[in-house]
């Protein structure tokens, strides 16, 4: 089964962006250790990022077109990008919402997610562990 780990703005910093918060491993390692834990979950898990609105909700209709299972982290965009909410709305599988950090426990503009409501679930707060666990509940979900 082919999954999307699809990545907003920013995220392709990791390592070097404000480490204390999102901590110093790098964009690329996160590739590998996502590929890797597909992997062990008979996953073939694709992962990318771009810091374009529109790109992004490109990938969400190519997900919807194809059925792909997605793990999307909406980096600011979850915020305030009701284009992505309703990209997401349109899935087609599961769709699982994650973050890094935890926005809750963050500054008042990140206690709102757009994409909350129209994802599987959502994962937030477990470092680049978040991945793993949004891979492994992925395994679990059927829409
Ligand atoms: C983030 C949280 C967002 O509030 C922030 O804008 C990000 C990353 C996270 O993974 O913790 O870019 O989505």
């Amino acid at each position: 089964q082919k999954v999307l780990v699809l990545n907003g703005p920013n995220l392709g910093r990791l390592g070097s962006r404000e480490p204390d918060v999102y901590g110093a491993t790098t964009f690329a390692d996160l590739v590998a250790d996502c590929e890797q834990a597909g992997a062990e979950l008979g996953l073939s898990v694709e992962v990318r990022q771009t810091d374009d609105e529109a790109e992004l909700v490109g990938w969400l209709h190519e997900a919807a077109d194809h059925k792909y299972p997605v793990v999307l982290n909406p980096a600011a965009f979850t915020h305030y990008s009701y284009a992505l909410r309703d990209a997401c709305a349109q899935r087609t599988a599961p769709l699982i919402e994650i973050h890094i950090s935890n926005p809750a426990a963050r500054e008042d503009f990140r206690h709102t997610s757009v994409v909350a409501a129209v994802a599987s679930g959502t994962i937030a707060g477990f470092g680049l562990n978040s991945y793993r666990l949004a891979l492994r509940a992925l395994t679990t979900l059927t829409s």
